[in-house]
């Protein structure tokens, strides 16, 4: 079914199966070599999405780029360390040689359990999503654009002493804090959103599913289970997308329930 208007007083009703999208239009997947950042960029592909698939890991974004254009999809990798802003500038002229971007899923970060200094990494962490997205805002100028930030329960929603390292629910808190500036600072464009992942089975999780600590937390998950990356990159695509023109602002827990625990 087409997209269609009811009247005056009525916004657009999507095809659903779509979400909005137009085919073609590019978003920008940060962190697209693995995990979260992976399922996003597929699942973006899958809904016509032309990808940037952006990551230090080279070969892994190549990997994600063959995975799409096999499929039929279109995609390009760019190489990028986003804690690095100058790097960042470079990856935006790669990018935009491909064509104008609409969205942005800004989903590097360093790892939770990361040692070091705290100030460094909550720089890295926050200080690299306000660059990669103001840096894009200077290029999409006044156009409908969308991104989501990937914040985490351990941000504002989750208790203490869940967390390793204290620049990590730090800087989780401090990526709502900049969605929601984001989400006013420009009238709405973009519509700035953040989804808060529980704990989400990707190859840097892996490693702890085994652990005491971990079983005890799959064990809390009222749906009973913990988070596929998948799960994530549906509420990703859904927040980023023209079927959610009214949400902006919000800070989406997607954790099976667990922070209600
Ligand atoms: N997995 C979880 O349980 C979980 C929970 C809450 C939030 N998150 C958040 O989700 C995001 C993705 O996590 P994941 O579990 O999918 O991780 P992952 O390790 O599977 O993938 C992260 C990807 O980001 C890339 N990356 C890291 N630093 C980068 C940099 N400076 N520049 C460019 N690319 C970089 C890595 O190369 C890798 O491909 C992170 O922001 C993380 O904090 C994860």
């Amino acid at each position: 079914m087409a997209d269609e208007y009811l009247g005056p007083r009525h916004g657009p009703l999507y095809n659903m199966s779509a979400l909005g999208f137009t085919p073609g239009e590019m978003v920008v997947v940060t962190g697209a070599a693995s995990g979260i950042g992976k399922a996003t960029a597929l699942c973006a592909a899958k809904a016509g999405l032309a990808v940037a698939a952006w990551d230090m890991d080279g070969p892994g974004a190549q990997a994600t780029v063959d995975e799409i254009t096999s499929g039929g999809g279109q995609a390009y990798a760019i190489t990028v360390d986003v804690f690095d802003n100058a790097q960042v500038d470079r990856a935006w002229q790669e990018t935009l040689a491909h064509g104008p971007c609409l969205y942005l899923v800004n989903n590097a970060g360093p790892r939770s359990v990361s040692q070091g200094p705290f100030t460094g990494h909550l720089l890295d962490a926050v200080g690299s999503m306000e660059a990669v997205a103001t840096r894009w805002l200077d290029h999409c100028g006044d156009v409908a654009s969308s991104l989501v930030n990937i914040s985490s329960i351990a941000g504002n929603l989750q208790g203490s002493g869940k967390t390793v390292s204290a620049f990590y629910p730090a800087a989780k808190a401090g990526i709502a804090g900049l969605t929601r500036h984001l989400a006013t600072k420009f009238d709405g464009r973009p519509r700035a959103n953040a989804v808060a992942p529980g704990i989400t089975i990707t190859p840097r999780i892996e490693p702890m599913l085994a652990s005491p600590a971990m079983q005890d937390l799959a064990a809390r998950v009222p749906v009973g289970r913990l988070g596929f990356p998948e799960d994530m990159a549906h509420a990703v695509l859904f927040l980023l997308s023209p079927a959610a023109a009214y949400i902006n602002g919000v800070v989406l827990p997607v954790d099976g329930g667990v922070t209600l625990n």
